[in-house]
């Protein structure tokens, strides 16, 4: 069994995950904790090709189908050759998104059957599952509108972004993650987040 710990920060576009992942990791190095900050996709030289291909607008976008499983080989690639070893060593593992994401954005994204994606996906990463998902909820307007992105997920319907949020709300229900309102203040969300970091940490 590892000894250390992964915690998953998941959110829609422009809920700020990557920059509360990087208060929090700033925070826990300061206590003395060792940290990776790692992201899907792209966590891994193979994850980054990944993603080039999954983000990237072409003519040949993948089908929901195909998008799903390139999203499962970048974290089958990412949990052996990055996650599990640094939980063996004895790290906190930040990732920006994990399995959370698959649920939300392919399966209540794009319909794909839910149960099936939590059988495939539990199989993609090994069974290593997060102690801690945090999810940063904000409303899909704001988000989007924070994001100003161009990539193939930016350029989805807002009903298609509703669904992943909604799916997100749900499986934090389901999972008890912690939900923290991402339209507070940065430094409130932040005190949220390591509240709940400090909580999960301390029943090590
Ligand atoms: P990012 O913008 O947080 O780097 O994530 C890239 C996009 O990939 C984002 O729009 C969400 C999407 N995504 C999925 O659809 N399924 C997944 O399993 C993951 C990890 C990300």
């Amino acid at each position: 069994m590892p000894n250390g710990c992964l915690i998953a920060f998941e959110g829609t576009e422009g809920a700020g995950k990557t920059s509360q992942l990087q208060l929090a990791a700033e925070v826990l190095r300061r206590d003395g904790y060792r940290v990776l900050v790692t992201a899907e996709p792209g966590g891994t030289a193979l994850g980054l090709e990944i993603r080039r291909l999954l983000l990237h607008r072409s003519d040949s976008a993948p089908t929901p189908l195909a998008e799903l499983f390139l999203y499962l080989a970048d974290r089958a690639q990412h949990v052996a050759e990055v996650i599990k070893p640094a939980l063996s060593a004895g790290d906190v593992v930040l990732a920006d998104r994990f399995t959370g994401s698959t649920i939300a954005y392919q399966g209540f994204g794009r319909n794909l059957d839910v149960e099936m994606i939590a059988r495939v996906e539990n199989w993609a990463r090994s069974g290593v599952a997060p102690r801690l998902t945090v999810l940063l909820d904000c409303p899909v307007r704001v988000g989007l509108e924070r994001a100003r992105g161009c990539d193939r997920f930016h350029t989805e319907t807002e009903a298609f972004h509703e669904r992943v949020r909604q799916g997100f709300l749900r499986l934090a229900a389901e999972r008890g993650w912690c939900v923290v309102d991402a339209t507070q203040p940065e430094d409130e969300v932040h005190r949220h987040v390591m509240d709940a970091i400090r909580a999960s940490l301390a029943g090590l």
